[in-house]
């Protein structure tokens, strides 16, 4: 099955051809809308949702075109319906929809969450092998962190479709964290990137709070982000590449232990992780030794993968189609909420 996807539920503009039963990206482009939002710090949805109407026509006959495929060619047409910014999710469902009906075929409603959830399984090295023969062929469950700019949750994959919550943060998700401390050092937005980029030239020797330093699976990522306000308002003179450095270590050591315990605690054998912080190299390594230490076997997707894309929202929706589970209608509204293992309907 080839599936023609489409993503625009915040700030990136993509599209995608993606051959589910290969686990293959036969072409992808991914418009990031940096230049648009810049002037105001943060994305405006209302500029977001403009920027996709004029992009997506462009990426979608780019992608097309490198794909080698015609439109008869496209089995299906998925796109983010949620969660996303209800304005800029519409553009991209539309289109899509449009898409569908031009062409005869079916309309597949994606969520954005469960698109990050599986796109470790279309890494093409050693180990997003490993972990597609054992999820997909044996049925074995992976053990998901998810890490993006919303969202902050250690999930029990038992099968597509199958999502168990295991511990989620209480207050900010890390991303965002990222994106405010970024703020106060006077980085551009988002500041994941630029923080990660910051950090390699400072030391970690700031001392931070450990949030949350318990026995639960939950996070909580407020506090460390006050500290960070509350040090650079005390000591004006702080090294921004110095807290930079101790900020991301911080956060590094926390998702790391609380992966360790949910190792522990579940047995999982795989684990994965997945959103846009799953980009930051320091994560992945702190993530990849508390795995080594733990005797469970680490995948994280290619960097491409981590951000936003719509490779990822072709994958998850040919995934539910082939297993035969609901992927909504041309009847599915925008879900701007929308749960991580419930129904499109909902
Ligand atoms: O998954 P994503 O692209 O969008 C959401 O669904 O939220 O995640 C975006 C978040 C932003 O907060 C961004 O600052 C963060 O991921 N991010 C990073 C890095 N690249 C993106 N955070 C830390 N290090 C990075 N290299
Ligand atoms: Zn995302």
């Amino acid at each position: 099955m080839i599936v023609f996807g489409v993503e625009t539920s915040c700030d990136e503009t993509a599209t995608a051809v993606v051959d589910i039963s290969a686990r293959r990206i036969l072409a992808q482009h991914i418009y990031s809308q940096y230049a648009e939002h810049a002037p105001y710090k943060g994305v405006v949805p209302e500029l977001a949702s403009r920027a996709h109407l004029e992009r997506l026509p462009i990426l979608a006959a780019a992608t097309l075109k490198d794909s080698g495929l015609t439109w008869p060619a496209i089995d299906a047409f998925a796109a983010t319906v949620g969660p996303g910014l209800t304005t800029a999710l519409v553009v991209g469902a539309t289109f899509a929809k449009t898409l569908a009906v031009a062409q005869g075929k079916p309309f597949l409603a994606a969520n954005h969450i469960e698109g990050h959830a599986l796109s470790p399984l279309l890494a093409q090295d050693e180990s997003g092998h490993a972990l597609a023969a054992a999820f997909l062929e044996e049925n074995q469950p992976y053990l998901l962190l998810l890490v993006t700019g919303g969202h902050c949750q250690l999930v029990n994959v038992t099968a597509v479709g199958e999502y168990q919550t295991l511990g989620t943060t209480l207050d900010d998700a890390p991303g965002e964290c990222f994106d405010k401390v970024g703020k106060m050092l006077g980085l551009p937005h988002p500041a994941g990137p630029a923080i990660e980029k910051l950090a390699a030239t400072g030391t970690p020797a700031i001392p931070l709070p450990h949030p949350k330093h318990d026995k639960s699976l939950d996070f909580s990522f407020s506090g460390l982000k006050t500290a960070v306000k509350d040090l650079l308002a005390a000591h004006p003179q702080t090294n921004p590449a110095d807290m930079a450095a101790s900020f991301q270590t911080m956060v590094a050591e926390v998702l790391a232990r609380k992966t360790g315990l949910a190792i522990a605690q579940t047995g999982a054998r795989h684990v994965v992780v997945a959103g846009g912080v799953a980009a930051n190299k320091a994560i992945r390594a702190a993530l990849q030794q508390a795995c080594a230490a733990a005797g469970a076997a680490f995948t994280a997707p290619p960097l491409v993968l981590c951000t936003d894309n719509a490779a990822m929202v072709a994958y998850a929706a040919g995934l539910r189609r082939t297993a035969h589970l609901s992927t909504g209608s041309l009847a599915t509204a925008v879900l701007p909420r929308w749960p991580l293992g419930t129904s499109p309907q909902a």
